[in-house]
């Protein structure tokens, strides 16, 4: 009986560790963010749907600067205009990839069709 009730105490301090390092783990694997939503974060205020609210002739969606990751790294490393540099993009590879893939699928669409949020678009 008593050693039953020692191994209880064990599986117990055993629980009750892995509850106390798995928030720190769950946070490492959500810290980084989808292309969807570094978009979202980042680009949308100004490129919602991929069109450019501040200079229309020039959106995301088709822009040459996505031809390859290499450009868009470029681009984005020295950005033109009223275009803002974007440190944190820029240096970390996988979110720069991730929101580059996101930019390749934007597709430029009709004026009005373009304002609306993507996935209401796509509905
Ligand atoms: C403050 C508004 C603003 C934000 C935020 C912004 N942009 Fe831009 N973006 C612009 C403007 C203005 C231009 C046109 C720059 C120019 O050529 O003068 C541009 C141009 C671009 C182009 C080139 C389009 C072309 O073919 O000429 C790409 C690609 C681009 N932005 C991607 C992004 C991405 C990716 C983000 C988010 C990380 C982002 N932008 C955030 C304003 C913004």
């Amino acid at each position: 009986m008593n050693k039953n009730l020692q191994s209880l105490c064990f599986v117990a301090v055993l629980a009750v560790s892995i509850g106390i390092l798995s928030p720190s783990m769950a946070k490492k694997s959500t810290k980084k963010l989808d292309g969807n939503q570094l978009f979202q974060q980042n680009c949308a205020g100004c490129h919602a749907a991929g069109e450019n609210k501040v200079d229309p002739n020039h959106p995301v969606a088709g822009s040459k600067e996505l031809a390859t990751l290499a450009s868009f790294k470029t681009y984005l490393s020295a950005p033109p205009g009223h275009m803002p540099y974007y440190e944190h993009i820029v240096n970390d590879d996988s979110t720069l990839k991730a929101l580059y893939n996101y930019c390749k699928q934007l597709k430029k669409l009709p004026f009005k069709q373009a304002s609306l949020p993507l996935k209401q678009a796509s509905l």
